[in-house]
């Protein structure tokens, strides 16, 4: 198995990097919740310029330049394109990832396209190949997860090889009420509308779990995928002027090469809770990560749990400094275009196989 969390030198794709007096500039597409986020960290990033920004609604265009003081505002993203940019962050919903992206990456950005990475894997390899055939990155925030301190100290355990072989993973995440768009982040409705989010908590939660999942395996090839997703009439029901056509929960089990078996169950609503964690069982230990990592293994024939402490000081990298000093050092980001091609497969494969009630063999 190949594990790497800061990804690996590109060999010439990307060129050798930018060194570190040169400032990278930066344009924001989509201007909204999570565009935020990005701006805040590229303002922790050394030699680093937010020059220009786009979004087709001209208020929120407007408020997001002045809070970041962000001189070149767009309403479309062919205008911000035509600047001066070294890379550019895609914030926009789901179905409005695909085009900008592309179009960025042929006028020789290099791209962070927010998750999901697409509204499915056929845009998705579409999006990677350009990435390839340009040279250019193309980053995919369905890693988020992966930066989480717990997250870090978890794969940090698994890579010491201290579980043996994992031949089981489980992870659960249940909301009570927790629909964007209804519950919270209200002004952002899409998330509720199929045509736009590309699904409901599989394209919200669920890419970053098989993201997290998939990364302490250690990528095995997916042999198949066996899925159930529903969406129920739990109270408070969405009003009928919402409209509302995505699941809120999802049931997978994931056979994967080496007979590891990859469960995953994750709900925006449902009459549970208590049960969150994430589970991998391995020929030597067990590992949960609940509000800690614990190991479970045996010291002299004895079955032993060792809580395992996090570092005092933690990484404070993320997602938006990871694709910045990937573009610096040349490398690639944490998340290539690829494996967001793989999950964007598994997450089609997820909607067939509810929809067919059948396994589906990749
Ligand atoms: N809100 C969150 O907590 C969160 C967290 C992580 C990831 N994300 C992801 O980030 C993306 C954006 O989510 P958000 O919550 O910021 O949404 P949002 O609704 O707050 O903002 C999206 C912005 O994009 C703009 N927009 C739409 N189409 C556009 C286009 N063609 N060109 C330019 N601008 C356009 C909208 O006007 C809006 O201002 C989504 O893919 C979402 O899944 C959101």
């Amino acid at each position: 198995m190949i594990f790497f969390l800061r990804g690996r030198n590109l060999g010439g794709v990307m060129g050798n990097g930018f060194g570190s007096d040169r400032n990278i500039r930066v344009g924001m597409i989509g201007t909204g919740t999570i565009s935020r986020s990005h701006a805040r960290s590229l303002e922790e990033c050394s030699n680093v310029e937010l020059t220009a920004c786009c979004d087709v609604v001209e208020g929120a265009l407007n408020r997001f330049a002045d809070e970041f003081n962000v001189p070149g505002k767009f309403g479309k993203y062919e205008d911000l394109l035509d600047q001066v940019l070294d890379a550019v962050v895609v914030a926009t919903p789901p179905f409005a990832h695909q085009e900008p992206v592309v179009a960025a990456l042929r006028s020789g950005k290099h791209v962070l396209c927010e998750k999901p990475f697409a509204m499915n894997a056929d845009e998705a390899a579409d999006m990677a190949h350009v990435s390839a055939e340009t040279g250019k990155a193309l980053a995919v925030c369905s890693s988020r997860f992966r930066f989480q301190p717990r997250s870090v100290l978890a794969f940090d355990t698994i890579s010491t090889g201290v579980l043996g072989d994992i031949y089981r993973a489980r992870l659960v995440q249940l909301r009570r009420r927790g629909r964007p768009g209804f519950d919270m982040l209200k002004d952002s409705a899409w998330f509720l509308d199929h045509a736009r989010s590309g699904g409901g908590v599989i394209a919200d939660m669920g890419q970053y779990f098989l993201d997290q999942m998939m990364w302490y395996l250690g990528w095995p090839q997916v042999l198949s995928v066996s899925a159930n997703v529903t969406h129920n009439k739990i109270e408070p029901v969405v009003p009928k002027e919402i409209k509302n056509d995505v699941e809120e929960h999802f049931d997978a089990d994931i056979r994967l090469e080496g007979g590891t078996t990859l469960s995953l169950e994750v709900t925006w609503l449902t009459h549970m809770e208590g049960a969150n964690g994430i589970w991998l069982y391995g020929t030597d230990g067990g590992l949960k990560l609940g509000s800690g990592v614990t190991l479970y293994h045996d010291v002299h024939g004895r079955p032993v749990e060792t809580e395992i402490p996090l570092p005092r000081r933690v990484d404070e990298s993320n997602v938006t400094r990871d694709f910045i000093e990937a573009i610096r050092e040349g490398r690639e980001p944490v998340t290539t275009a690829d494996q967001g091609v793989v999950i964007s497969k598994i997450v089609d494969a997820i909607y067939k196989s509810s929809e067919t009630r059948a396994e589906v063999r990749f």
